[in-house]
Order: structure tokens, then sequence, then C-alpha cells
């Protein structure tokens, strides 16, 4: 029999924004500003665009990392866990942002032709904040594979 305590399902905390739209005749403008629609200290932006058909990307956790996920052109979905529940958010405007937190393991996926995707990150690219093997990250956060 299966004894599952409630405190043991985390439901995956989902953070989104939807940044103010500046629009007008000639189109529609969106600022990003560190501590203010971002709410972290913006120390990296990178984007990834070019995404070949079927493919899923990030499969990995970070230890400390927080960032901010836009899909500034086209969509791609968002697949988030944190050890015990998952959730897809999709990414469909250019005025949505999705924060991820520390220790979520995620994987970039459904990416449309035109799809890219950017990245805010409050720390600079270090391969050693990541996880990338499952069974490590379900070790970082404390929980056994059942
Ligand atoms: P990778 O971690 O495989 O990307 P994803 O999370 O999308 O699967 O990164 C691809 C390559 O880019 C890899 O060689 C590391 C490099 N890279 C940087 O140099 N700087 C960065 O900020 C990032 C995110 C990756």
């Amino acid at each position: 029999m299966e004894t599952r305590l409630a405190q043991e399902v985390a439901s995956v905390d989902i953070t989104t924004f939807d940044f103010e739209e500046h629009g007008d005749e000639r189109g529609i403008l969106i600022a990003l500003e560190e501590n203010r629609n971002i709410p972290f200290d913006i120390r990296r932006c990178y984007f990834m665009y070019n995404t070949q058909p079927g493919i899923s990307r990030g499969f990995h956790a970070h230890k400390t990392l927080q960032q901010v996920l836009i899909c500034v052109r086209g969509s791609c979905s968002i697949l988030l866990d944190n050890g015990t529940e998952k959730a897809v958010v999709p990414l469909d405007r250019p005025n949505k942002g999705l924060y991820i937190s520390a220790s979520i393991w995620r994987v970039m996926q459904d990416f449309s032709d035109d799809a890219v995707l950017m990245v805010l990150a409050d720390q600079l690219y270090d391969e050693a904040d990541y996880i990338r093997n499952y069974d490590d990250f379900l070790a970082w956060i404390g929980k056994k594979r059942k």
C-alpha cells in the first residue's frame, strides 16, 4: 500500500511575469531592469535559436543560479521538476517571463522553428554550479528516487 505524506508532495512553485509593454503606433518595446522587473542582479544574458526539430535542451539543475527565461520570438515550453512534482510552462509571447530558482531540474522543449529563447541569469557561467545528473539532483535536494 502506498503511503504518501502530504508534506512529501511539494507542488512546483511557478513564478511568471507579465512584462509591461510600451506600445504605440510604431510597435512594442519591453524593458528589463535588474531588481525592478527582474528579481536579481543581471550578470549574464544568453539566448538560443535555430534549435533543431524535436530537440530538448537543459536536463540540469543549478546549485545557486537564478534565471528568468523569455521566449522573445516563437514559442517553446519549459518543464520544471522539483524532485517530487513536475510542471510544464508554455512560453509563447515575448512579454512573458518565467523565473527559475536554484535546485529546480529544467528541460527546454517544444521549440518552434523560429524560437529565440533568452535567459537572464544572476551569475556568470560556472560549470561547477551545474547538476547534470538526475540522481545527483535528487541527492542534492535530499530526496530518494522511489
Ligand atoms: P549547455 O549547458 O549544453 O546548454 P543547455 O543548457 O541549453 O543544454 O551549453 C551549451 C554550450 O554553451 C556549452 O559548451 C557551454 C556553453 N555555455 C557558455 O559558454 N556560456 C553560457 O552561459 C552557457 C549557458 C553555456
